[in-house]
């Protein structure tokens, strides 16, 4: 009974503890807004070497967030990132932090296998309070879902790189999504600092479904020599006011992300032509070069 009682009346709270699995950029992204906005964050990755990147990064970044918000008060600055660094945990358990907490944000590899496995273990841990939330990119949220105990209790939280700065985040509601679940997490991205806008469960959402195509038609261009990379860019930041240029985001998104989203969409939809493989994005992730944080993709970075 008094477990009962418990589950329930957190229910009815806001979202307090978040576990989020996956400490690459994404997932060390959100932990930063996270745990600087006074959530108590668990940061989970198999990978104890992530681990110790991601809480570098988050340090690094927090720094940015502070030097905006208090310019040069060195003490508001120290105490800024020392609150928001005693909010963060990191652990390569899984499933113990998911036995206490709220939400759960995955953002792992774009494996539908990957993420079953994980939600399957997760749903058998996790109070029946606690939400599920998926940060994929490309695949669908019901597919996700599918294999949990809790589909109305189970949407998609998508975020944008850099995390810190981008102020959009995508709620995505399946048909199985409650209401109660879609409101709870329309008020989380508020208290993380994010516009919250919603979608439904459909390919890319908004933001990728028009962003990714968009990127691969200046592939193409450029492929066929109607102009240089170079000039696509300066074109997309001159004459639309974009903040990078296409070609240049797809070096800063990464080239096996952009690649694995346009593999998996035209594999659903080969009738697609807006989907349809792009040649020279296929010869750069042969070639290791991922972009920015490979120090080269269709650029070279220092
Ligand atoms: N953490 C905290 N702050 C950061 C940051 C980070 N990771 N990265 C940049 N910043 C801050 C900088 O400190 C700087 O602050 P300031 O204005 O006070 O000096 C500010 O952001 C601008 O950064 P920079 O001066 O280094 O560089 P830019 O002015 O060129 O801005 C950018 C960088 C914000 C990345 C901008 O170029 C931009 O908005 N680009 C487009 C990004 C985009 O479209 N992202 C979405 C990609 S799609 C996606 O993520 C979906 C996925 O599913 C594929």
């Amino acid at each position: 009974v008094s477990r009962g009682l418990a589950s329930s009346a957190v229910a009815g709270g806001p979202i307090k503890h978040i576990t989020i699995i996956g400490g690459g950029l994404m997932g060390s992204g959100i932990a930063q807004v996270a745990a600087q906005t006074g959530h108590s964050v668990t940061l989970v990755d198999l990978n104890d070497v992530v681990l110790k990147k991601a809480d570098g990064s988050i340090q690094k970044n927090l720094q940015r967030v502070a030097k905006k918000m208090f310019k040069d008060d060195k003490s508001a600055t120290e105490q800024f990132i020392g609150k928001a660094m005693q909010n963060v945990k990191f652990t390569t358990d899984p499933l113990e932090p998911v036995k206490h907490t709220d939400l759960v944000v995955e953002a792992i590899v774009e494996n539908l296998n990957l993420k079953h496995k994980l939600f399957t273990s997760l749903d058998k841990v996790a109070p029946e309070h606690t939400i599920f939330a998926s940060n994929t990119s490309s695949l669908s949220i019901g597919d996700i879902a599918s294999v949990t105990k809790r589909k109305d209790k189970f949407a998609g939280l998508h975020f944008f790189n850099p995390v810190p700065v981008m102020k959009l985040l995508e709620v995505i509601r399946t048909k199985e999504t409650s209401d109660e679940t879609y409101n709870k997490l329309m008020n989380w991205g508020a208290a993380v600092g994010k516009t919250a806008i919603t979608c439904k469960d459909t390919p890319g959402f908004v933001v990728n479904r028009l962003l990714v195509p968009l990127m691969a038609e200046a592939l193409r261009m450029m492929e066929r020599g109607d102009a240089s990379a170079k000039d696509i860019d300066i074109a997309m930041k001159l004459g639309a006011g974009h903040p990078m240029g296409p070609i240049e985001l797809a070096d800063y998104v990464g080239h096996d992300t952009t690649k694995s989203i346009i593999d998996g969409w035209h594999e659903k939809f080969p009738d697609n032509p807006l989907f349809a493989p792009v040649k020279s994005l296929a010869k750069l992730v042969e070639e290791g070069k991922l972009g920015v944080k490979t120090g080269e993709g269709f650029y070279k970075y220092k």
